[in-house]
């Protein structure tokens, strides 16, 4: 049934292009990691999507949990329309896209969860810890931040990640961390965390840091 909603979702994009995109993101994060992802979740409440592209992540995430309100943000204004008439089509309301550059995203606590799917690498470097502090800002006292990112070890893997990265968005930035340096920047934003190892056949050094938020 699940495997239905993706279904559904992809066909909500007209664009070929935009399609075969989105087959390929949830061939990458196909049933299993989005359910390893989404146990972190909560069942409702406020969900704030980083980076949220075309609105896949999301639509999907908002499609299962109807209790969940979701907020995508996303500096492309065209991914950000095409999210929308996405969820207009498939008449899932519980979700809301905005334009918006997450440099500059300011917290205001009352999330209950946030997360960043292959985002944190897209951001300049000197621009995540600020970033992490103002999700930090943004959640409840008990809240939740789900970062799924990958890693720099082992190299060979880096590498594939880096050329899919740049056949798919040849001109967006890339900058990988350290699984040791992220956990490090995110605890210094004030989580605490716990990596969970998202093992892939496919050569993908996936990462899901798990991270609540410290009162
Ligand atoms: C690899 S895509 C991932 C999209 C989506 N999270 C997914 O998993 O399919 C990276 C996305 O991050 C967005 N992005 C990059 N820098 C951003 C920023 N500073 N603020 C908001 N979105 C940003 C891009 O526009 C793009 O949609």
């Amino acid at each position: 049934m699940r495997s239905e909603t993706i279904r559904k979702i992809i066909r909500a994009y007209d664009d070929p292009v935009v399609r075969a995109y989105c087959w390929i993101r949830f061939g990458i994060l196909r049933q299993r990691f989005l359910d390893e992802i989404g146990q972190y979740l909560p069942e409702s409440g406020a969900v704030l999507d980083v980076g949220c592209g075309f609105g896949l992540f999301s639509l999907y995430y908002a499609a299962i949990a109807p209790a969940r309100i979701i907020r995508g943000i996303d500096l492309d204004r065209r991914r950000i329309a095409m999210a929308r008439r996405a969820a207009t089509r498939l008449g899932i309301d519980n979700v809301v896209y905005e334009e918006n550059d997450a440099r500059h995203f300011k917290g205001d606590g009352h999330f209950a969860a946030a997360y960043m799917l292959d985002i944190v690498h897209h951001v300049p470097r000197e621009v995540v810890p600020s970033l992490l502090a103002e999700l930090r800002r943004a959640l409840d006292r008990d809240g939740i931040l789900l970062v799924k990112d990958v890693d720099t070890r082992p190299a060979p893997k880096r590498w594939f990640t880096w050329a899919l990265d740049k056949a798919m968005s040849p001109s967006t930035p890339v900058a990988y961390w350290s699984s040791d340096e992220l956990t490090e920047t995110l605890t210094a934003s004030g989580f605490r965390v716990r990596r969970h190892l998202m093992v892939d056949m496919l050569p993908y050094p996936h990462v899901l840091y798990v991270c609540a938020a410290v009162p």
